[in-house]
């Protein structure tokens, strides 16, 4: 297994002064920007779309790993990967032909990866594992940053990174959702390799610092 990765959840950047926020992780031990993309009808909530990611895309020195929550992806991915996505995440929740839609993120340049809600079994990607670059585990309900991580999360990534083993891949996992210095180790030790973080690292007090420590933590 490789190194580490860290990659800051921007719904948690002071949309105010993203370019500041932006430039911080620019500078920082952090591996990518992520990006939650909120539809209003998959989740409870409406984040930002297009022109703020092309905004972010300007500035951004890291690859963007933008996780769409919305209905039916397919109908978009075109369009995100024109102002600028690198990796492409799709709930396995929200689209019919997930085969299909991974296709057609293959298709435009991207990267592409599954993500899957709470409950969702991970044994439902037994089949499309060897076309995952990555599988999002939610460790929250998605919609809203702030939440309390579910340890059900760790078993979880346990029976997966077993699925991914026995299939001699090298797709990666990501965990999202309430990460932060007190589960990155051991979730890190159950097998992930990507934590994604917002409130943790964009409340704190010193960011890089933040992150250089949870990079330690992990490494
Ligand atoms: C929630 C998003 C997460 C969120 C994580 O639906 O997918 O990426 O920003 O935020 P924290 O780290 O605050 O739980
Ligand atoms: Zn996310």
């Amino acid at each position: 297994m490789g190194s580490k990765l860290i990659a800051p959840s921007i719904l948690a950047a002071d949309f105010a002064n993203l370019q500041r926020d932006i430039e911080m992780v620019n500078q920082s031990d952090a591996d990518w920007f992520h990006i939650d993309v909120m539809d209003g009808h998959f989740v409870p909530n409406i984040s930002y779309g297009m022109p703020v990611i092309k905004a972010i895309k300007k500035h951004a020195k890291k690859p963007l790993d933008v996780h769409l929550m919305i209905e039916k992806p397919e109908r978009y991915i075109e369009e995100f990967k024109k102002v600028g996505a690198d990796i492409i995440t799709v709930h396995y929740e929200s689209t019919v032909h997930l085969h299909r839609t991974l296709s057609l993120i293959e298709n435009v340049g991207c990267k592409a990866g599954v993500v899957l809600n709470l409950t969702t079994p991970v044994s439902v990607l037994e089949d499309i594992l060897p076309k995952c670059y990555m599988v999002l585990l939610m460790s929250i309900n998605p919609g809203f940053g702030g939440q309390k991580f579910e340890s059900m999360t760790y078993s979880r990534i346990k029976k997966l990174r077993k699925m991914i083993n026995d299939q001699n891949l090298d797709t990666l996992i990501e965990i999202d959702g309430g990460v932060n210095d007190k589960n990155a180790k051991q979730l890190v030790d159950a097998g992930s390799d990507v934590l994604v973080a917002g409130s943790y690292i964009f409340q704190s007090s010193d960011q890089l610092q933040t992150i250089k420590n949870l990079k330690a933590l992990i490494s």
